[in-house]
């Protein structure tokens, strides 16, 4: 996660969004941690991977813009601290960056690449995933329908980057380095609560863009405008994600 308009309060991202770490074992698993590597976890979030990472023998520095999700993986005894993604002050001291779920947050992405690099050894590596090209499609148009049928331009308020694995690939090899894998996944997420959880806590910056007082009916438009879509017979949600996963390293 980053320095978005967006607030990071762990609880209610536990609540909302639990399923988000969880669902990184995957990109873990493509990282292949080796014993005593050295790993910085960007958007480490609550430090959920975090810890992972370290149990299979690695010691690992987690950043994250959030102040709350720092002070939770903290609390979990994790060397974490409060970064942005675009301005990482590390110089050649990682085996390894992983990342999951927090590089569409980051709007500047070719900053944040060349901070990975420089983060990186010789050799490094830089495994992730993140919301790739069509993610959230309908959440994202639904809230942009709202704000649009309220006189905004609705897709203005989009804090998010969600590139093609070409565009992303490209931009990698621009900054040296060699991209092994970038694939989309399609990945229909069983959400825990309605689409509304969903929305508070990721489409924040949709709905601050209104005057206060025209929240909740707009956030109830989106729920409606998404139900046919995305709610089954028996009231469950799925929200449309798609992954970018990717692996890439930097020449030995
Ligand atoms: C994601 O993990 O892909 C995601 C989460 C929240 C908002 C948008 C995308």
């Amino acid at each position: 996660m980053s320095g978005q308009p967006q607030d990071w309060q762990s609880d209610r991202y536990q609540k909302n969004a639990g399923f988000v770490a969880v669902l990184g074992m995957p990109v873990v698993e493509l990282l292949r941690p080796q014993n005593g590597e050295r790993i910085l976890d960007l958007g480490c979030g609550d430090g959920y991977l975090t810890e992972k990472l370290v149990e299979m023998g690695c010691e690992v520095v987690g950043v994250d813009a959030g102040e709350d999700m720092i002070r939770v993986a903290r609390e979990k005894g994790l060397d974490a601290h409060v970064m942005d993604g675009h301005a990482l002050t590390f110089e050649a001291e990682f085996d390894a960056v992983f990342s999951n779920a927090a590089l569409h947050w980051m709007l500047r992405p070719a900053e944040v690449v060349a901070g990975v690099k420089r983060a990186l050894k010789p050799g490094g590596r830089f495994v992730g995933e993140f919301g790739g090209h069509t993610n959230v499609a309908a959440c994202k148009t639904a809230m942009i329908a709202v704000l649009n049928a309220r006189g905004l331009d609705g897709a203005s308020f989009s804090p998010w980057y969600f590139p093609t694995p070409e565009e992303y690939g490209s931009l990698l090899t621009a900054q040296g380095f060699e991209v092994h894998t970038a694939e989309l996944i399609p990945r229909p997420t069983l959400l825990p609560t309605d689409v509304g959880g969903w929305m508070d806590t990721f489409g924040e910056a949709f709905f601050k863009a209104l005057p206060a007082d025209q929240r909740a009916e707009a956030r109830a438009e989106a729920v409606e405008l998404l139900r046919p879509s995305l709610c089954d017979s028996e009231g469950r949600w799925t929200a449309d994600y798609v992954r970018l996963r990717f692996s890439a390293s930097l020449p030995g």
